[in-house]
């Protein structure tokens, strides 16, 4: 297990940035996103005033779940992205998106990867469901690759969760996203039920807003769900 690299040394305005994304959205979060996202973010140790360090929030998830966090400079490809999940890594930039693309990136940075992923990361029972998730992925073909890919962007990436009856966000493209958050939430879109193979059969576009979105019902069901689905396919054992 590498170290990780010290923390850059950011801008003013990068830090400005920072402030400007944080505390617009957090209050967002208070009433659009699932409660362990919300205690998530306090637990690993995000705040207004400062861009995170790799390492602060690493050594926080190592304490609360033993998973950690591996620097890298953009996204990963799917295999060595199963395998780093599969040993409870998460790969995360951080760089901060330029002011001019305050409300979209093209390239995850570190608004998404840190402040997006991070959270869920802190609690035992999304981990195991991500854990077991890359497990799935290490000597899958290619289809399955693909199946799992949906998923991941069904759940991981723009998942809602019913909490107390209300649908709330836990995907990382929602909870890092302002406009994307509310419009999930709104009534135009259509939420699926929970269903690994429907996910698994719908295409995504990664260029546009989603007009799709499917809901689980617990951390430990999707987790449950995913075991069968994946034994089913020989993935998991
Ligand atoms: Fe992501």
């Amino acid at each position: 297990m590498h170290e990780l690299p010290p923390r850059p040394t950011y801008t003013a305005e990068e830090e400005a940035t920072w402030q400007l994304l944080y505390d617009r959205q957090r209050p967002r979060l208070a009433r659009s996103a699932c409660q362990p996202v919300l205690d998530g973010l306090d637990l690993a140790g995000f705040e207004s005033g400062r861009i995170p360090s790799l390492r602060t929030l690493s050594k926080n998830l190592d304490r609360l779940t033993g998973w950690r966090l591996e620097r890298v400079a953009g996204l990963v490809a799917e295999r060595p992205f199963f395998e780093l999940v599969a040993t409870r890594r998460f790969p995360a930039t951080d760089f901060i998106r330029r002011r001019a693309d305050l409300d979209y990136t093209p390239a995850p940075d570190l608004f998404h990867d840190q402040f997006g992923h991070v959270p869920l990361l802190t609690l035992p029972a999304f981990c195991q469901f991500f854990q077991r998730f890359g497990e799935a992925g290490r000597d899958a073909n290619d289809a399955d690759v693909a199946a799992l890919a949906r998923i991941y962007w069904f759940t991981v990436e723009f998942g809602l969760i019913r909490e107390q009856g209300a649908l709330r966000a836990f995907g990382a493209g929602l909870i890092s996203s302002i406009g994307e958050l509310t419009h999930a939430l709104s009534p135009g879109v259509t939420v699926h039920p929970f269903d690994l193979d429907a996910m698994a059969a719908r295409p995504f576009v990664t260029t546009e807003i989603q007009t799709d979105y499917f809901e689980v019902p617990s951390f430990e069901a999707l987790t449950h769900a995913f075991e069968r689905w994946a034994r089913a396919r020989g993935l998991l054992v």
